[in-house]
């Protein structure tokens, strides 16, 4: 794709974005995600990780209703949004882990979401590396909080260690896909593993 035409379309996202009141362009990823591989339902429970400014929680909100519960975490402080829990919070310390295990009490996860970017170095070999090491983290909250036949999404930025990353969620998926949504097919190499099904391990 050329940089004009990528261009093009991050701009047609980001007024469309604005246009229905989504805080963020990513919002329409998620749309087309869950357009593709139905990945959440009236009802669920999902835990939104790196969550700021809120886009993705706003459309999974949209899905799983009131009956339905979101808790989205982030670096970041995120506005309000009535009927979501938001939370500030670094997933790579345990102490993140263990306030969403209390946030979320008995009633476990149906979906984890994972649209987490680390901060851009520049040095792509550094940003994989530390995508990939999100992605690790991410995986722990599935171990802990995913239900059994739960569903799991994670962004990630293509390299190396990327075939290593789907292994693990591999094993303990019953469906595993790579994604590249429209909405952000450009330059960028990130893609998102859509896991279906979690296998619990006895
Ligand atoms: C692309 S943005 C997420 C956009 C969001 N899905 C939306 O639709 O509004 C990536 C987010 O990951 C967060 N992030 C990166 N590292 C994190 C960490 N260690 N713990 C929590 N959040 C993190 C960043 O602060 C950033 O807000």
């Amino acid at each position: 794709m050329t940089r004009w035409y990528s261009e093009k379309k991050k701009e047609h996202y980001y007024k469309e974005a604005k246009k229905v009141g989504y805080r963020a362009r990513s919002a329409f990823k998620l749309k087309q995600i869950q357009k593709k591989y139905n990945i959440l339902k009236k009802g669920y429970t999902v835990i939104d990780l790196g969550a700021a400014p809120g886009g993705w929680s706003q459309v999974a909100f949209e899905i799983v209703g009131k009956q339905g519960r979101i808790i989205g975490i982030d670096l970041s402080p995120i506005k309000p949004i009535d009927g979501i829990t938001f939370f500030q919070g670094d997933l790579t310390e345990d102490s993140t882990i263990t306030k969403i295990t209390q946030t979320i009490g008995d009633r476990k996860a149906d979906v984890v979401l994972s649209d987490m970017s680390p901060n851009i170095s520049g040095n792509y070999s550094v940003d994989h590396a530390r995508s990939i090491y999100l992605c690790e983290q991410s995986l722990k909250i599935v171990n802990k909080l995913l239900k059994t036949n739960g569903n799991f999404i994670c962004k990630v930025f293509v390299g190396k260690d990327i075939q290593g990353l789907i292994d693990k969620v591999n094993e303990k998926f019953q469906t595993v896909k790579r994604h590249s949504p429209v909405a952000s097919r450009k330059s960028s190499s990130e893609i998102y593993i859509i896991a279906k099904k979690h296998q619990k391990t006895i």
